[in-house]
């Protein structure tokens, strides 16, 4: 094997992306070298080139969603194989990213991928997955409900609603398909008409146009159900959402954000506001992530987690530039755009 790549390197903070190469890595305890067949793209990528909203160290490989195959295997891996097809989430740390030929990967947070799904889909689920895991089973991080797979769960959460704003986007798919398994009912979301059969596929079990405002949304989820709506996603934090999303929300409910909080919890009605941060990684988010990833490889083989539909981009990490500035516009709707890195020329 050569011991360089290609790579994807933001070389300064707010600078350009630029095809560069940098050295192999070697696995060290706990953790496998990739070969990266496919990398999606997310929101932040964008963000930290525009904003830099996360702490980083410059230059930069950028991407936290990867699927490949194993290489090589570090000291203490029992359950992986070289060969092996699988799928990770990375972290900010230039040799545990996605937008390059090869990178390591936590085993904790890597599962195998079942026959039935390719690179490319198994490459949509890492960050969208965590993010909706950790927001809504979290103790630290999210709304601190019992996670499907403790035996005090079953049948929890049956016939409490829960309301999904942006239930076309990543985060918002997989918060829809974590709703069902956790047994939410009814599962209300957002989206726009032309996702209304996407969303209802992961499993909503009603649809609303997202362009209605909180007052008339609130009207039309009067119709579907009587309870008080005590757990409101919203899996887009706009401030528009935002706004929306607490408006609909009942005394003593959480507002679940994905971003900063734009609204601000006020006195009196108990309403609480927590802000998902999906990074297995962080010690807060560990063990609830271990168990979630020991599952994902079941999971995805039984189809209780689809992956997000996808585009594939041309040219390699190159096309990865071009798709980040769609991301960033707002043009990408209902799917994951990736990257395939061994097409880089
Ligand atoms: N805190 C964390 O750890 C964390 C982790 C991951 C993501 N995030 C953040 O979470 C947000 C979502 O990320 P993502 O990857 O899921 O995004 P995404 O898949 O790229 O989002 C695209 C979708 O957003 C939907 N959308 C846009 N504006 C909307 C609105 N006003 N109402 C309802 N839907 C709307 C669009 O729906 P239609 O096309 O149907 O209109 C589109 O399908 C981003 O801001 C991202 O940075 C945070």
């Amino acid at each position: 094997m050569s011991l360089q790549q290609k790579a994807l390197v933001l070389p300064q903070k707010q600078g350009n992306f630029e095809l560069s190469s940098r050295s192999i890595p070697s696995p060290g305890v706990g953790q496998l070298l990739i070969k990266i067949r496919s990398a999606a793209l997310n929101p932040v990528d964008y963000k930290i080139k525009h904003t830099e909203v996360v702490a980083i160290q410059y230059p930069a490989v950028l991407g936290t969603d990867i699927a490949g195959i194993v290489e090589e295997l570090g000291e203490g891996i029992e359950n992986f194989r070289k060969g092996d097809r699988v799928v990770a989430h990375g972290k900010f740390t230039n040799d545990f990213t996605a937008f390059q030929q090869y990178t390591l990967t936590a085993a904790s947070f890597t599962a195998k991928i079942p026959a039935s799904e390719s690179f490319d889909s198994a490459a949509t689920v890492p960050v969208g997955l965590d993010t909706a895991l950790v927001g809504l089973y979290g103790k630290h991080y999210g709304a601190g409900i019992t996670p499907p797979w403790t035996e005090s769960a079953s049948g929890h959460e049956s016939k409490k609603p829960i309301v999904i704003l942006g239930g076309s986007s990543s985060v918002g798919s997989y918060t829809i398909q974590l709703a069902r398994l956790s047994g939410f009912y009814p599962i209300i979301t957002t989206a726009s008409p032309s996702n209304e059969e996407l969303v209802k596929g992961y499993g909503a079990t009603h649809f609303f146009d997202r362009s209605l405002s909180g007052k008339q949304l609130l009207a039309a989820i009067s119709e579907v159900t009587d309870e008080p709506i005590k757990l409101v996603y919203d899996a887009i934090s706009l401030p528009e959402t935002q706004s929306v999303g607490w408006e609909l929300l009942a005394d003593n409910g959480t507002l679940v954000l994905t971003l900063y909080a734009k609204v601000k919890e006020n006195e009196g009605k108990g309403r609480k506001i927590v802000q998902a941060f999906g990074n297995p990684h962080a010690p807060e988010n560990e063990e609830l992530c271990r168990n979630s990833w020991a599952r994902l490889e079941k999971w995805l083989s039984d189809g209780t987690i689809q992956p997000n539909k996808y585009e594939v981009l041309p040219n390699g990490l190159e096309g990865i530039i071009g798709g980040l500035e769609r991301l960033r516009l707002g043009q990408v709707s209902g799917r994951k755009l990736v990257a395939h890195p061994q097409e880089t020329q």
